[in-house]
């Protein structure tokens, strides 16, 4: 049984080696980045100069916490690397929002000049990329959104501190859909083009993925 905890750090120790002084660097969400977050604060610490910005109020607050500059994008000219987790990946592509953060991530991670993604093996998918399809929709448009994709068996998520839906971090409704992916772009580009929906948790544009196990990492 693979220790996840430590599979995260050294995905993230991965993608430490390719943060360089003076970098803009943009921070995913979720547990492994959160790795990511812990181990450049100390590198900050001991003098590391970088700018970040994120992707959630999550990791704001962690990057704050641990004594990282975090500023805003109206205040950057580029984004040099972004490091971000996936909840299932493929060579070809990605499947994220899980923790309700799919559309700021997609705007980091789609403008960086490189994307690394960090998981561990347990994300790692042979074949066919399947499983939830998270969706951030307007609340006005999530009723006929969920008609559209009923094949799909879509729920609004529910939030567990909170009566009714989960509200992300731009006030929007998350929707979950199972699905599976053959065409990964093409179901992405589809999603996209659908009046309502503000993004979807498929991505296929990233450079490197690093995949942390319990002695080190690797590149898929
Ligand atoms: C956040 O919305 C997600 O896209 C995360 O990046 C993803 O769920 C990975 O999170 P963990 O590293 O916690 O598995």
């Amino acid at each position: 049984m693979i220790n996840m905890k430590n599979a995260k750090v050294n995905a993230a120790k991965g993608a430490l080696e390719y943060v360089k002084d003076g970098m803009c660097i943009g921070l995913g969400s979720g547990s492994t980045v959160k790795e990511f977050i812990k181990l450049l604060g100390e590198r900050v610490k001991e003098g590391l100069k970088v700018t970040c910005v994120t992707t959630s109020f999550d990791s704001r607050i962690l990057a704050i916490e641990n004594g990282i500059f975090v500023t805003e994008t109206d205040a950057i000219e580029e984004i040099d690397l972004a490091v971000d987790g996936a909840d299932r990946v493929t060579k070809k592509a990605l499947l994220k929002g899980g923790g309700g953060a799919l559309t700021r991530e997609k705007i980091i991670d789609y403008n960086a000049r490189k994307f690394i993604v960090i998981v561990d093996e347990s994300k790692v998918e042979n074949g066919v990329l399947k499983g939830e399809v998270n969706l951030e929709v307007l609340p006005f448009a999530a009723p006929l959104i969920m008609r559209q994709l009923k094949e799909y068996s879509p729920k609004i998520r529910a939030a567990k501190s909170k009566l009714g839906p989960v509200i992300s971090d731009n006030g929007s409704f998350i929707i979950d859909c199972d699905m599976e992916l053959e065409d990964p772009k093409k179901t992405e580009e589809w999603l996209k083009s659908m009046p309502g929906i503000i993004e979807n948790g498929i991505f296929t544009k990233f450079d490197i993925i690093i995949v942390g196990n319990k002695k080190g990492h690797r590149i898929l």
